[in-house]
C-alpha cells in the first residue's frame, strides 16, 4: 500500500497539462467522491499498525500534492490566457462608439454663427446673479410687479443672490464694462421656477442680442431679426407684435410665418400659420442710465430667444424634457448638424 502511495506521489510530480479537460479528469480521478484519495483513506483502517504512522503521513502529502498542483495548473492557465490577450497586437480593438453634439449645443452654434457674421461679439455671465443685474439695473425695482413676470428662484442664505433668470443680466455687465458701439450676444443658461411639462423646464438656454450706438433705430431692429430668421429658418417673413418688456420700450414679441403645410404645422401654430419665437425692443432710457451710458446721445434695441424653442421647431420634437434625459438613443439622432 505504501508503496502504491508513493507512485502516485511521483504520477502527480509529474503531472503537467495546459489543457482544461484534462486538469478536470486529473481532479476528478483524485479527489472525486469515488477517487484515489478516498480510496487511500478508506483502506486506512486496514494499514498494520506499524505502519499507520507513515502511511497516513504519505497519504496527507499525497492530498497536499494533489490540490498544489491543480491550482498552480489553473492559475498557469490564467495568466497564459491574459498574456496571449495583451501580447495579441493582431487583434482587432474594441469598437469605440462616436459620440454626437447635443441639439441644443448645434442649435446654439448656428445662432451664434450668424450673429457673429454681421459683427456680434460673444459675451458671457455668472449663473448665480446679484439683484442688481438680473432685476434692478433692467429697470425692474424691488416689490415690482414685473418681477412675477419670472418666477424666481432665490439663494436662501443669501436672497440677494439668485440663479439668473434670463441672459439679460450679461448684457447689463457688459454695458457697465464696455462704451458704445455695442454688438453683443450672450448665450447661457437661465432658471425659472416653473412647473416642468413637455413646454417647459426650469433649466433652459437662452440667447439674448445687444445693440447700442448713435441712430439705432426700431428698423435696424426690425432688418437684423429678418437677416437672423432667413438664416436660420430661411424664411425671412416676420411680424412684430406689442408687447411689454420692463426693460425695452417699445417692446414687441417676433413671429415668423412657419405656414400650414402638414398637421403639425397646424398644431403647433395653432392653425394661424404664425410662431412667436423671441422678445425684443428698444433699450430703455432708465437701463442705459443704469449702465452709465448717456440715453440722449446713444440709445439700441435687445431681443432674447429661447434656444430650447427653436430647437423643438426646427428638429419637430413636441417634448422639452427630452433635451435633458441624457438618453443615447434620442442624442443619437442629431449626429448631422443642421
Ligand atoms: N429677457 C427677456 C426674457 O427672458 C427676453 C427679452 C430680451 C425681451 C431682450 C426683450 C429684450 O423673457
Amino acid at each position: 500500500m505504501i508503496s502504491e502511495i508513493k507512485k502516485h506521489l511521483e504520477i502527480v510530480a509529474k503531472f503537467n497539462s495546459s489543457n482544461e479537460k484534462e486538469i478536470e479528469s486529473f481532479r476528478i480521478n483524485y479527489i472525486g467522491r469515488k477517487g484515489v484519495l478516498t480510496n487511500f483513506f478508506n483502506e486506512f483502517k486496514n494499514v498494520p499498525k506499524s505502519s499507520k504512522k507513515e502511511y497516513g503521513s504519505l497519504l496527507n502529502n499525497l492530498k497536499k500534492d494533489v490540490i498544489n498542483k491543480i491550482n498552480s495548473l489553473k492559475l498557469k492557465k490564467q495568466s497564459s490566457l491574459s498574456d496571449s490577450k495583451i501580447g495579441d497586437y493582431s487583434r482587432p480593438g474594441f469598437p469605440i462608439k462616436s459620440g454626437s453634439r447635443h441639439p441644443i449645443s448645434i442649435i446654439k452654434s448656428r445662432i451664434i454663427d450668424i450673429f457673429s457674421q454681421i459683427g456680434f461679439s460673444l459675451s458671457y455671465g455668472p449663473e448665480i446673479e446679484d439683484d442688481w443685474h438680473n432685476f434692478s439695473a433692467l429697470n425692474i425695482p424691488k416689490f415690482h410687479p414685473a418681477r412675477d413676470m419670472q418666477d424666481t428662484f432665490f439663494i436662501q442664505t443669501n436672497p440677494d443672490y439668485l440663479l439668473r433668470t434670463h441672459t439679460s443680466s450679461v448684457q447689463i455687465r457688459y454695458m457697465e464694462k464696455n462704451k458704445p458701439p455695442i454688438r453683443t450676444i450672450s448665450p447661457g443658461r437661465v432658471f425659472r421656477n416653473e412647473v416642468i411639462s413637455s413646454r417647459s423646464h426650469c433649466i433652459f438656454h437662452q440667447i439674448e442680442g445687444l445693440y447700442i450706438d448713435k441712430n439705432v433705430s426700431f428698423i435696424d431692429l426690425k432688418e437684423t431679426l429678418s437677416y437672423f430668421t432667413k438664416s436660420l429658418f430661411g424664411n425671412s417673413k416676420i411680424r412684430l407684435r406689442p408687447s411689454y418688456f420692463p426693460f425695452t420700450e417699445p417692446s414687441a414679441e417676433v413671429d415668423i410665418y412657419w405656414g400650414l403645410k402638414t398637421e403639425t404645422d397646424h398644431r403647433i401654430t395653432k392653425g394661424t400659420g404664425w410662431l412667436e419665437i423671441m422678445g425684443c425692443g428698444m433699450v430703455d432710457p432708465n437701463v442705459l442710465e443704469n449702465c452709465k451710458i448717456d440715453p440722449e446721445k446713444y440709445s439700441g434695441y435687445a431681443f432674447g430667444l429661447g434656444i430650447e424653442r427653436i430647437a423643438m421647431l426646427l428638429y419637430q420634437i413636441d417634448d422639452i424634457r427630452l433635451f435633458y434625459e441624457n438618453d443615447i438613443r434620442f442624442l443619437n439622432q442629431f449626429k448631422s448638424t443642421l
